[in-house]
């Protein structure tokens, strides 16, 4: 069968066999299909989760939340922190490389008890789910011995884990890693066996390490020796492109399920798209240009909802590129949609394409955040020198260093 909107690696993968696949359990969550909406920061925000969960994302995880900001009632953390209004079930993905810290942020989020700040409503709901971060690979992060450092020192890494868990109680806390720092430095199997120690309901493990940032092509062998290694549940992670991509991710390396990131910035009908093909169907052709309109008008709208005209529509400005990336004779509405301060701007940027075109196949693995750069990842000073020191990194991070976090991250 010839499928024209599906690339050439994926023209034979069939879908779904009925119950080829289960759902994904987490702990009391079941989650159909078994597909997580991965955490990222200055994406996952709840205006584009619930656009996400509208085209049947069944679990979506916060940008990473850094648990000393909110324990301190940042605003804008606290913000990030929300989930729309009735989204369920709620996801929180926690920043912090400490456990005390960890305790006390998931005690309060799983009550319910978030501190009064002076104008804005804070959030009384319930989480439903906890994501611990130990992949972050920004410089900011590692240096101060956070994110994908953490898993270095694996006795740190089971303290924190074991404090999440402990002051979850039934609700699911999961971890998510990458492979290590570098290829000299693999720590994927002390996370697997740390998470299944600890009680953790699931392990993600994104197949890069953290020097490789976002280059090169994911590794999915290494998920499947995680599969055999741990008897949790293993969330494979990277690359996952088209809805066929979590097929074969999955079948594979026989993970429980998939994590899926950059694919869904500017097309979250990919979830719809995954319902179909793990519900046995062959998905429907990509939107027209027209549909993908309606969607970005529905988007700046949910934007400027939450943030404010003026940074909801300055946070539209990147969705755009997003939405718009791979369209055909697209150049002069991109270069304007990046510039754009109102939704008439927007509409009239965006009347410029053919209405009728279809999102082509080139456009699904266009990159639409994150080069193909490396790095070398920067630790704290004589970090290697005492893995199995399990004290915390030196804190506290003053007000100043948090902000340039929080502007690092929030720029992806
Ligand atoms: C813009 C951006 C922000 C990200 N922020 C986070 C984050 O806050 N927490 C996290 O665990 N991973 C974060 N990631 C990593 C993704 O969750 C995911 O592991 C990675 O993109 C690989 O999956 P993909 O190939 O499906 O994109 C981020 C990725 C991107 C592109």
């Amino acid at each position: 069968m010839q499928r024209p909107h599906t690339t050439p690696r994926n023209q034979d993968t069939p879908v779904a066999a009925p119950d080829e696949f289960q759902p994904l359990k987490l702990g009391k969550l079941e989650v159909w299909p078994p597909v997580v909406l991965a955490p990222m920061a200055g994406v996952t925000n709840p205006p584009f989760r619930s656009i996400c969960r509208e085209n049947g994302a069944p679990l979506c995880v916060s940008e990473m939340i850094t648990a000393r900001a909110w324990l301190r009632a940042n605003r804008l953390t606290h913000l990030l922190a929300q989930p729309e209004p009735g989204e369920s079930p709620r996801s929180v993905q926690i920043y912090s490389a400490d456990p005390d810290e960890v305790r006390e942020f998931v005690k309060r989020l799983v009550a319910g008890d978030a501190p009064e700040i002076d104008g804005i409503e804070t959030c009384k709901q319930p989480v439903d789910h906890v994501d611990l971060n130990f992949g972050c690979p920004v410089p900011k992060v590692t240096r101060a011995g956070g994110g994908s450092a953490i898993p270095v020192k694996a006795r740190l890494l089971a303290r924190i884990v074991r404090a999440a868990v402990e002051a979850a109680g039934d609700v699911p806390v999961t971890i998510k890693v990458r492979k290590g720092i570098s290829d000299e430095l693999l720590t994927w199997q002390d996370s697997g066996r740390v998470a299944q120690e600890e009680g953790a309901a699931a392990i993600t493990l994104h197949g890069r390490t953290a020097g490789e940032l976002y280059s090169g092509k994911a590794d999915w062998e290494v998920i499947g020796e995680l599969v055999q290694l741990v008897d949790i549940p293993v969330l494979g992670n990277g690359d996952v492109w088209e809805a066929f991509d979590a097929l074969r991710l999955m079948r594979q390396t026989g993970c429980a399920g998939v994590v899926v990131g950059r694919a869904c910035l500017g097309r979250p009908w990919l979830f719809r798209e995954l319902a179909d093909v793990f519900d046995g169907k062959e998905p429907g052709p990509p939107p027209t240009v027209t549909e993908i309109r309606a969607l970005m008008d529905r988007h700046a709208r949910a934007l400027m909802g939450f943030f404010g005209p003026d940074m909801g529509m300055r946070q539209m400005r990147k969705w755009g590129a997003w939405y718009t990336k791979g369209l055909s004779g697209s150049a002069a509405t991109r270069s304007a949609l990046v510039r754009v301060e109102s939704l008439e701007e927007m509409h009239a940027a965006l009347a410029l394409l053919d209405q009728d075109e279809r999102l082509p196949l080139r456009a699904l693995e266009a990159n639409r955040a994150k080069g193909g750069r490396r790095q070398k990842v920067v630790l704290p000073e004589g970090y290697l020198e005492d893995r199995d020191d399990d004290t915390p990194p030196k804190g506290p991070i003053s007000d100043a260093e948090m902000a340039a976090w929080e502007k690092a991250l929030g720029g992806g």
